[in-house]
């Protein structure tokens, strides 16, 4: 049977000049290098320039990708951002990004759900694309996370970095097999009861602040991985295919820890584990297609792989998603 699948065409990245390294960190917070790799395997974090808006690194990527597609702005019809760290409350980072790129009038909004924002904006266009309704989307995790520290808080401070990355989405026809190329599965959870362990504690209709980022770490770490590898065995029942069969497991970069508890529990092997989170830190949305470029420019990630992204952050929210590439 004929299918319409959402085909990944091109990926890209963009990480800030800036390299800010746990050493630079540990001469005004109370840390050392050695605690931050054993606990994390962070090594540094990039960070965006005063004058440097999220959208700025969103169009970098963004630019990436659609040159990896072949494609050029006047082909983009879509444009979805998964941002927790907007430019500005409104409008929306992506169509500033369409305004930057020069992109036809098509449609254009974010997505948020934290650190999930790209495996729920993934999920987003692929309804778009699948059903016909896009023909050339981007699809961008992009971030400005050292804007919400609290620099004198070294539990959450030295995790985050800031950066963006992105893929072209477009509709590839598959014979309904998990051989197609494309978008096989997912699975998207929340669980809005959990917010009290990982929030930002400022907002427009609160405060009317900004906020700096709050997290209980210890109890996230303790539902990561148990509640990631659910959605990572429901999202590859979704799509027909073992975990076993898996080439290239793209985690969310949160935690060296949680990477490869995730990758143990679910019988991954550790060689099949892309992770990029000693050289960015958690870059929230943005962590997943950083980590997906870097594979690819290296070439580890090959067409015809089969790819297993997953995420999880404040909601708490969290995902899985399996494709073809
Ligand atoms: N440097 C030195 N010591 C530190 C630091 C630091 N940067 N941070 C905390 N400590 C200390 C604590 O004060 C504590 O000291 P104490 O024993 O004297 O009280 C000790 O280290 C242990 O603290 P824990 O918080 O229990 O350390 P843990 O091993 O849990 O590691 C960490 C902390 C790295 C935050 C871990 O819990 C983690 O990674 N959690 C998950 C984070 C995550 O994945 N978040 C989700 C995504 S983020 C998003 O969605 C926006």
């Amino acid at each position: 049977m004929s299918v319409i699948r959402s085909v990944v065409t091109g990926v890209g990245a963009y990480l800030p000049p800036k390299v800010v390294t746990n050493e630079d960190l540990a001469k005004f917070v109370d840390t050392s290098d050695e605690w931050i790799v054993e606990r994390t395997g962070i090594r540094q974090r990039h960070q965006a320039a005063d004058d440097q808006p999220v959208s700025d690194l969103a169009f970098e990527a963004a630019k990436e990708a659609l040159e990896a597609a072949g494609k050029t702005a006047a082909d983009v019809d879509l444009i979805i951002v998964a941002t927790t760290t907007a430019d500005l409350t409104f409008p929306a980072v992506a169509t500033i990004v369409q305004r930057k790129l020069g992109a036809p009038v098509g449609i254009a909004f974010d997505v948020q759900a934290v650190c999930s924002g790209f495996v729920y904006a993934l999920s987003v266009a692929d309804g778009f694309v699948a059903r016909g309704h896009a023909k050339c989307a981007l699809v961008i995790g992009a971030e400005t996370m050292t804007r919400l520290m609290d620099w004198s808080d070294r539990g959450t401070c030295v995790l985050f970095g800031d950066g963006a990355g992105a893929i072209v989405l477009e509709p590839g026809e598959g014979q309904g097999t998990t051989d197609d190329q494309g978008m096989l599965g997912f699975a998207l959870r929340a669980d809005g009861t959990k917010q009290d362990l990982l929030y930002v504690d400022g907002g427009v209709s609160t405060t009317g602040t900004v906020g700096k980022l709050r997290m209980l770490g210890n109890q996230v770490f303790k539902h990561a991985v148990v509640n990631i590898s659910e959605a990572i065995h429901s999202a590859a029942a979704n799509a027909g295919v073992e975990v076993a069969d898996v080439d290239w497991f793209i985690p969310h970069q949160a935690n060296q820890r949680i990477l490869a508890g995730v990758a143990h529990r679910c019988g991954i092997d550790e060689e099949k584990v892309i992770s990029t989170v000693a050289i960015h830190a958690n870059t929230s949305a943005a962590s997943i297609p950083l980590a997906f470029a870097h594979g690819v420019k290296d070439g580890r990630i090959k067409k015809g792989d089969l790819l297993l992204l997953e995420a999880m952050g404040g909601g708490l929210t969290w995902g899985a998603c399996v494709l073809r590439l």
